[in-house]
């Protein structure tokens, strides 16, 4: 039997107060009940990455995860990759400009996957950005403009590091 759990967390800045259902996926609890649902569910065990969202700065499936877990977490998702709402980030500028998408199902995955490499590891090379997207399924195939895009984005991440010294 399922009960609700008191959860306190920040979601893309901002501080969320809610009983969360303790059998609840983090993925759906986003989705159902805080209505950010630009994070997708595909497979719902881990190997897509479709749903893919940082949790304390790290990248996380939130399909494997459930809510009551991000108790006490920072949260970003696809939501807030951008500088404020409804404005795009260079990732997300650089996705645009590529076309870096199809159907667009794989893509917030594939952005909050690359937000994540590209904040820890800003002069990540294109084998590296290879490796770590081969945990993201994208069934259009567009890898490459996918690749092109995150090396063009990859240029405001540097400047972002070296302007305030931390990686
Ligand atoms: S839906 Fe979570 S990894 Fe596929
Ligand atoms: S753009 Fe369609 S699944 Fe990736």
């Amino acid at each position: 039997m399922s009960e609700k759990i008191d959860i306190t967390l920040t979601v893309n800045g901002e501080r969320r107060e809610l009983a969360a259902d303790s059998r609840m996926t983090l993925v759906d609890f986003l989705r159902d009940e805080l209505k950010l649902t630009g994070t997708h569910i595909g497979c719902e065990h881990g190997v897509c990455g479709a749903c893919t969202i940082l949790v304390n700065g790290e990248a996380v499936r939130s399909c494997l995860m459930l809510a009551p877990q991000a108790d006490g977490t920072s949260i970003v998702t696809v939501e807030g990759l951008g500088p404020a709402a409804g404005e795009l980030g260079p990732l997300q500028r650089a996705f645009r400009k590529h076309h870096a998408l199809q159907c667009g199902f794989c893509t917030p995955g594939i952005l909050t996957t690359a937000h994540a490499l590209l904040t820890q590891e800003p002069d990540a090379d294109a084998d590296r950005i290879r490796d770590v997207l081969s945990g993201n399924i994208c069934r259009c195939t567009g890898y490459l403009p996918i690749l092109q895009a995150i090396l063009e984005a990859r240029d405001s991440y540097r400047e972002r590091s070296h302007a305030t010294g931390s990686p």
